[in-house]
């Protein structure tokens, strides 16, 4: 089939790279003209494992072609995917204008058999608000909601193994092309209408939030009781009522998704005249964890920070991705440095302005204070602990992501502290 894709953002470069894999021919439109250029070198703007390859195949072979014209790219397309940023706009809703004058924009280009897929997150009755524009500029295309699923870090593979694809059409006859554009991809596929598909992602999104910030408090009463949430949770996912995933212990949910969008499914209510305080404590549940943790540093300082010199490992808002967006170690380090602390971070892929690095994981200790882990590289497990203690003019290890093996870092004669066990 013959695919655009409008934004080469991180959604619209898996999802172009994605759908050329499956032997569609795919042309990206997008503005940012440096960004082409980029591309068109076979340079990712985003580290997604995978990704550059996948994108680079599908350019040699000829199935991915880049426009910085929108008409252009869209000429001659059965299906185009709008993959735009929708940012927060400041009140918990979300900014559609950068949508919304994609679309009056593409009004000419369009044919009436055109298919208008969106697959940024937006706010339930937008494929309804992008419908009214279509009509009121006489277009008979069609809009259909396809949100995505992808987590940053695995969305190669979130694509290429899907669990489920969710399809809101007005009409079955547009689901049904959508069908075939997925064929080759084992996921179940779920069609309902648009509104059905728009509160589907938020409400996955939120229920993941949801259950990460129970488990994070479940973690903190384990230590206020002096029991271990590791054999907790071990015990508790046994049950295959509730799994044993998305349970990891940590300084609370970050990245461009979850903090974005369960704020705006708590506005979405609201809108429509539903409270929905469980999600509302659910966001200041997790805004406090992160205060729980610097708490919990200022204590193993003695509560004076003023000359303290605290090397992070990680500055990503999880492991695998270089997107600092809402990322807890960053929220985590501003705390500490309002409260007079020298932070210096280091991370594999992540990069800061705002706080000085060094060489490498080794280089970062050198003289500090407190280790504070605050994300889960598995690279971290690899560094010789020993040197470290070396290296470091304190013994604390605060690791906020409990990833290191406690034992081993006692071995090494420093002072171990995690989530979720009274005595560590
Ligand atoms: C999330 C969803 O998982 C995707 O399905 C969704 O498509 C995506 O948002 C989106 O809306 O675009 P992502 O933000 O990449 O993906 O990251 P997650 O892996 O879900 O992690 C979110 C946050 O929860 C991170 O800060 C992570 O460290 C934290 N987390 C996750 C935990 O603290 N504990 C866990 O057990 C799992």
């Amino acid at each position: 089939m013959n695919v655009t894709v409008i934004g080469a953002g991180y959604v619209g470069l898996v999802q172009s790279a994605g759908l050329a894999h499956l032997g569609h021919s795919v042309r990206v439109g997008e503005s940012d003209l440096g960004r082409l250029q980029q591309l068109s070198a076979g340079k990712m703007p985003i580290y997604e494992p995978g990704l550059e390859e996948l994108f680079a195949r599908a350019i040699e072979h000829g199935l991915i072609t880049l426009h910085s014209d929108n008409h252009e790219a869209v000429s001659g397309a059965d299906v185009i995917f709008l993959a735009l940023p929708t940012p927060p706009d400041g009140n918990g809703r979300a900014d559609l204008s950068i949508l919304e004058s994609a679309v009056r924009d593409l009004v000419p280009a369009l044919a009436p058999s055109s298919i208008v897929v969106v697959k940024s997150t937006v706010p339930v009755g937008t494929n309804a608000l992008l419908r009214s524009i279509l009509d009121g500029a006489g277009c008979s295309a069609s809009v259909v909601s396809n949100p995505e699923f992808l987590s940053e870090g695995s969305a190669v593979d979130d694509f290429l193994k899907a669990e489920r694809i969710v399809i809101g059409a007005e009409f079955p006859a547009d689901a049904e092309v959508l069908r075939r554009l997925y064929d080759g991809l084992e996921a179940q596929v779920v069609v309902t209408d648009p509104v059905s598909a728009e509160l589907t992602k938020y409400a996955a999104n939120a229920y993941l939030a949801t259950r990460l910030t129970f488990f994070n408090a479940i973690s903190n009463l384990a230590e206020e009781v002096g029991a271990d949430v590791t054999h907790v949770l071990h015990a508790v996912g046994l049950d295959r009522r509730i799994g044993g995933h998305f349970m990891r212990p940590g300084p609370g949910y970050g990245g461009s998704c979850f903090p974005k969008d369960t704020s705006a499914l708590v506005t979405i209510a609201s809108d429509n005249g539903y409270a929905f305080p469980m999600l509302e404590s659910v966001i200041s549940t997790n805004d406090m964890q992160r205060s729980r943790i610097v708490e919990r540093i200022v204590r193993e300082l003695d509560g004076d920070l003023s000359a303290a010199r605290i090397a992070m490992w990680g500055i990503s808002f999880k492991a695998g991705t270089d997107d600092v967006r809402a990322s807890p170690a960053l929220a985590i380090a501003d705390e500490l440095a309002a409260l007079g602390a020298t932070v210096v971070a280091w991370d594999p892929e992540a990069r800061t302005d705002e706080y000085p690095s060094a060489a490498g994981p080794l280089e970062i200790v050198e003289g500090a204070d407190l280790l504070l882990i605050a994300t889960e590289w598995p690279e971290f497990l690899r560094v010789d602990l020993a040197e470290v203690a070396k290296r470091m003019a304190g013994e604390t290890v605060f690791d906020a992501r409990n990833l290191l093996d406690p034992e081993l870092v006692s071995e090494a004669g420093l002072r171990y502290r995690c989530l979720g066990r009274r005595n560590a």
